[in-house]
């Protein structure tokens, strides 16, 4: 990758930022990202700094339907397809912009090693989410750097919501993502925890974190998001901390919520309702 790619990479992944900061008030998506596009379009760059491959060139998706037709024609529907701006200087915003030129890939019929796949090589999606990047290096994280877990496997790219099993509209449907590797945490539990109808991305960051199991916050901080706690004046002896109807002062220090002996079964339960075990 080249230097130039890189700072593009970096502006754009700042251009989107401040862009969506500044018009966060705005609401349907479909506008605000009209608008993102053309002020960053506007600036000295041109909207995509795509992939590169080595003396390969643009030919736009059009080219892409003869051998993949279905692709092609579902891309339509696709969130991402909503940045193919009209215009000359959004030839590259279509199939390439994640995949990098087609003219070697074209004229070879399909040949190996002419098109970047994002599963090997998540780069690609950088150049515009440098953020994400950098969540996939905390210490914690699902291992897409190292090639184990692809973005593809939580994210559609070619169809439809880019959140598999529909998205923000639909929590339970992007838990069934996550269900996917994860059956354990499925259920159904006797005892539910109502916390999961809020989906798994209340208390875990899906592609890092740097608390251990990918958690949001690292102790009862996670907890109390939504658990109301009640504390008395920090002068009266003996100290309370009541959650509901308990009394948790002595338990707090030794541990987090859901360590030893606690709340050990935070994702539900089959035999106690208060997700001991
Ligand atoms: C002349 C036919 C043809 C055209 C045109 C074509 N492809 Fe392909 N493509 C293939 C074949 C054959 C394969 C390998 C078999 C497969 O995975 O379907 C392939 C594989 C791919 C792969 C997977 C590569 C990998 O290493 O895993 C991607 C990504 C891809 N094509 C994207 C595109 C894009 C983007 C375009 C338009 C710029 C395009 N293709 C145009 C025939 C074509
Ligand atoms: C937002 C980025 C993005 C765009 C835009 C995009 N793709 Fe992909 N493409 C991906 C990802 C990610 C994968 C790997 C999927 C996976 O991990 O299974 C992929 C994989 C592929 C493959 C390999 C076979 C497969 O389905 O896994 C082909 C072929 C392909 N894309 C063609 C296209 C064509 C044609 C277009 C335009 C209509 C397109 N892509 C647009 C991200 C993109
Ligand atoms: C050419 C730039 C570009 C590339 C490449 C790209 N994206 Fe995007 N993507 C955007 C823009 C612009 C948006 C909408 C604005 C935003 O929310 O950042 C977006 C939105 C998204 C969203 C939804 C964000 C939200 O908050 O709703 C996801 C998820 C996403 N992209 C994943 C991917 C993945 C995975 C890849 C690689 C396979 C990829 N993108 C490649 C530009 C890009
Ligand atoms: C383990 C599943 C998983 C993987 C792998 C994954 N994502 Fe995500 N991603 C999600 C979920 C779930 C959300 C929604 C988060 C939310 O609603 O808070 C999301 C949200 C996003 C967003 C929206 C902004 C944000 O920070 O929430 C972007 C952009 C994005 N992902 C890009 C990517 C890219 C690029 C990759 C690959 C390099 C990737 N994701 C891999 C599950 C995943
Ligand atoms: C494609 C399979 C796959 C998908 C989809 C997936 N994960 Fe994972 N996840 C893994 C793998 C593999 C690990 C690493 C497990 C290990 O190291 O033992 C992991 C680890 C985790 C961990 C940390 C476990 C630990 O013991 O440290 C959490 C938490 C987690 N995933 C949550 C999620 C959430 C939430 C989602 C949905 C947004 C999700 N995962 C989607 C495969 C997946
Ligand atoms: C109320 C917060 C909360 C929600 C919601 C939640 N988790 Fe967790 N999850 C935790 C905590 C806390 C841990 C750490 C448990 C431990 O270390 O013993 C954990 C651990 C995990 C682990 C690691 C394995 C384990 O049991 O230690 C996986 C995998 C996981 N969660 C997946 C999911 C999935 C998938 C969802 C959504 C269906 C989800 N979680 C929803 C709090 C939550
Ligand atoms: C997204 C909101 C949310 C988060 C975060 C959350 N909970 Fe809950 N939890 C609920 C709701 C709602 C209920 C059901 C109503 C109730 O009993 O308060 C519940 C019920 C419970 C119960 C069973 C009720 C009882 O009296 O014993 C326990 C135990 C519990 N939560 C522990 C935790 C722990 C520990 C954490 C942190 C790891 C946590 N919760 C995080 C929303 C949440």
């Amino acid at each position: 990758m080249n230097n130039t790619f890189l700072k593009l990479g970096r502006s754009l992944g700042k251009c989107f930022q401040s862009r969506r900061a500044g018009l966060i008030g705005l609401s349907g998506g479909g506008a605000v990202l009209a608008l993102a596009l053309i002020s960053c379009g506007t600036l000295t760059h041109p909207i995509m700094a795509p992939p590169t491959i080595p003396g390969a060139t643009f030919v736009g998706s059009k080219a892409c339907a003869d051998c993949h037709e279905t692709l092609v024609r579902d891309f339509k529907t696709a969130d991402h397809s909503r940045l193919m701006a009209k215009g000359k200087n959004a030839e590259n915003a279509g199939c390439e912009s994640c995949h990098g030129p087609g003219s070697l890939h074209v004229s070879s019929g399909g040949g190996t090693h002419t098109i970047i796949n994002p599963r090997k090589d998540p780069e690609t999606c950088f150049q515009c989410h440098l953020e994400i990047r950098a969540k996939f290096s905390l210490p914690y994280r699902h291992a897409v750097l190292e090639g184990r877990i692809g973005c593809g496997d939580c994210h559609n790219p070619h169809k439809g919501s880019i959140f598999k099993g529909g998205g923000a509209t639909n929590l339970m449907g992007k838990n069934e993502t996550c269900f996917q590797c994860h059956t354990a945490q499925r259920g159904p539990f006797v005892f539910e925890h109502e916390a999961m109808r809020e989906g798994c991305v209340t208390c875990h960051d899906p592609h890092g974190s740097v608390n251990q199991k990918l958690l949001v916050a690292r102790n009862q901080m996670l907890c109390y998001r939504c658990h109301f706690q009640q504390q008395n004046a920090p002068t009266r002896s003996p100290k309370t901390l009541y959650h509901g109807l308990d009394d948790h002062a002595p338990d707090v220090p030794q541990g987090t919520c859901w360590s030893g002996g606690c709340h050990e079964a935070i994702h539900g339960s089959q035999v106690n309702s208060h997700l001991r075990y």
